[in-house]
């Protein structure tokens, strides 16, 4: 193979098996191919989305808000935090908030509230249920509020091409609720078997702007 048919992905394993490369204790080749693979390629800012009513500040910090026995569709949502030139920002802050199955939001306590901390590769993950709908909102959403040394605090929120409002055809459909901006904001969602139980998993990755 020539060098330059070398992908970075192979020229980064093949500097990692020759020695040209080494990773510090506690990265693993993978992760370090994912940093290679992202780093520099641009990204769109994440569109900005309402706060809302239903904030409330010092969240636990906690992956798993979903309890044992908590009615609804179990839900892992798993993302990673860049800016727009496709740095992970490693250390970001995401609190999240959604409603509960039945559509109420959690106001004297934090259930189905929390806030994450983005690992080394910029990726925070967490379980919960698919947040139901309720008066005064059309779909179903999870808030978000990320912030990250030197970048723009971004306010979002995650929605779920799975919604019926969107008869299955988000991007035409999207604006049935009018406070979606964008359909990229609208995820699809992957329905996955385990022997917990179905889960819908959803990806979000959000990007920020550098101040
Ligand atoms: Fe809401």
């Amino acid at each position: 193979m020539s060098r330059e048919c070398l992908s970075r992905r192979d020229l980064l394993l093949k500097c990692a098996a020759l020695g040209a490369l080494t990773v510090a204790p506690g990265v693993t080749i993978a992760e370090s191919l994912e940093w290679w693979e992202q780093d520099g390629r641009p990204r769109t800012p994440t569109p900005w989305d309402e706060l809302g009513p239903f904030y409330k500040r010092q969240a636990p910090h906690l992956a798993q808000l979903r309890a044992p026995g908590d009615p609804g569709l179990a839900l892992a949502v798993s993302g990673q935090v860049l800016d727009t030139r496709g740095h992970v920002l490693e250390g970001a802050t995401i609190e999240i908030w959604q409603a509960n199955d039945a559509g109420l939001y959690d106001l004297d306590g934090y259930k189905y509230r929390a806030a994450l901390v983005a690992d080394r590769a910029g990726k925070y993950a967490f379980e919960s249920v698919m947040p139901g709908h309720y008066p005064g909102r059309v779909c179903q959403h999870i808030h978000y509020l990320v912030n990250a040394p030197g970048c723009k605090p971004l306010t979002t929120q995650l929605y779920f091409a799975t919604d019926p409002v969107f008869a299955g055809d988000p991007v035409h459909n999207y604006t049935k609720d009018p406070l979606i901006y964008s359909s990229d904001l609208v995820r699809p969602v992957k329905l996955t078997k385990a022997a917990s139980g179905n889960t819908a998993a959803v990806t979000f990755e959000v990007v920020l702007e550098r101040l």
